[in-house]
């Protein structure tokens, strides 16, 4: 008896082999000796702490993708990657299955959001200098990722196989085509046929569901790994704190209530703050704020489910996913500059940023005026790619004639 009121603890004990830690020894073994928390450093700068800095934007993204395998693994238990069978599997999640749409729900609102998070993201770091040595390699790594989060989400969306589906993929398979000499092929290898078809459906659902998701973990995994051989996150250039420049009692962290550790004399040593439990804490908040705001959207609003593919019945017009609705709007003026042209210029130019911008100046700190032209073109580039998104999804009409939302 006395064994079995035992077995909770030697359980918890077997799993954790140290009590709360209380000194800074006790905190620095705790993230070492956690499989999971010594992925992270046992102190980070403070400046990582603060929220206003990375907005928690790249943990948001994290925690998105998270989410999208777990619901993403559910939901595989229904679907079956069949012309045939995907639709009725479909309407199968809406009407018979427990808590069916709000799974598929959940899965295709986080999709967005991660589309659009990375890109938040990949702004944050810009506006910051963050892309700057030693970082150079970490952006080029996200740029990586900033593509595949776009193909991931592309790949899925043929899935339910309807009309929205088929013509949204057919469209946005069609700019790929657009490319010269190889265009037609590329297209090819996508669908695995001349048109969007069963072999479409075949290819874009493995590519969906293992293909892309094992790249992007790996990428993630380098991609952190890369923050920790960087010396953790970007920051300005200042010199260490001593007793005087920090006042008795410093508060700093998430809104104020994490605080650093403190030397005998009440003041703190140096920039740095334990990661157990300041970042913990900091991380826990993102991932349950992003939890919460997936969980909201995903009850009020449902996941589009048109009707069945009718192939004879193009809509009128038909449209790309949005974020691939500015590229279409480019398409309409110019099919290969909009759909191949332009793109891969943007691409390149986004990978060479690092290599091209090499001035140290105004790094770590949010649009730095010794950064402003650098801040200014950025700017420029993705009001004009975000405005050509406006212009595809509310101002198109039939024929992709101007039209007026209101
Ligand atoms: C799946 C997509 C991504 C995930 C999960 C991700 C995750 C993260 C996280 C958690 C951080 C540290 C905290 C933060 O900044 O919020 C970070 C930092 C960073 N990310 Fe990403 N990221 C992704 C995509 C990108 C993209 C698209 C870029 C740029 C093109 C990028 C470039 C960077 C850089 C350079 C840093 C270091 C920033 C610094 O030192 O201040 N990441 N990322």
């Amino acid at each position: 008896m006395e064994r079995l009121i035992q077995l909770p603890r030697l359980v918890w004990d077997s799993i954790f082999r140290h009590p709360l830690p209380e000194t800074d020894l006790g905190r620095a073994t705790t993230s070492f000796n956690n499989f999971f928390l010594h992925l992270h450093p046992v102190k980070v700068h403070r400046n990582t702490l603060r929220p206003a800095y990375t907005l928690g934007l790249g943990l948001i993204s994290l925690f998105l993708f998270i989410m999208l395998v777990v619901s993403g693994v559910l939901l595989m238990f229904y679907y079956v990657p069949s012309t045939a069978q995907a639709y009725d599997r479909m309407l199968d999640l809406r009407g018979t299955v427990a808590f069916g749409t709000f799974l598929r729900n959940m899965h295709r609102w986080a999709a967005h959001g991660m589309v659009a998070l990375v890109f938040f993201h990949m702004c944050r770091v810009f506006f910051t200098g963050a892309y700057k040595a030693p970082r150079e390699f970490n952006w080029v790594i996200g740029v990586g990722l900033f593509l595949l989060t776009l193909l991931a989400s592309f790949t899925g969306y043929l899935l339910p196989w309807d009309q929205l589906a088929f013509w949204a993929i057919t469209v946005g398979t069609s700019i790929a085509g657009y490319a010269p000499v190889v265009g037609q092929d590329v297209r090819f290898l996508l669908l695995g046929d001349h048109a969007v078809g069963q072999e479409a459906l075949l290819r874009f659902y493995v590519l969906h569901v293992v293909v892309l998701p094992v790249v992007i973990t790996l990428l993630v995994t380098i991609h952190f790994w890369r923050i920790r051989k960087d010396g953790g996150l970007s920051r300005p250039e200042e010199p260490e704190p001593t007793a005087t420049t920090l006042p008795v009692g410093t508060r700093y962290g998430l809104m104020g209530f994490v605080r650093g550790p403190l030397t005998k004399s009440g003041n703190v040593p140096d920039n740095a703050v334990f990661s157990w439990p300041n970042l913990l804490i900091a991380e826990l908040f993102v991932f349950v704020l992003t939890v919460a705001g997936v969980l909201a959207v995903s009850l009020l609003f449902n996941a589009p489910l048109e009707e069945p593919v009718n192939v004879m019945h193009p809509p009128n017009p038909a449209k790309a996913p949005w974020y691939f609705l500015g590229l279409q709007e480019m398409v309409s003026y110019s099919a290969f500059w909009g759909g191949v042209g332009i793109p891969t210029l943007e691409v390149l130019l986004l990978l060479l940023i690092p290599y091209l911008d090499r001035r140290t100046e105004g790094v770590g700190r949010w649009f730095a005026k010794e950064r402003l032209l650098a801040n200014s073109l950025f700017l420029l580039f993705s009001v004009i790619n975000i405005i050509l998104i406006a212009i595809g999804t509310f101002f198109r009409g039939p024929n992709w004639t101007f039209v007026t939302p209101w």
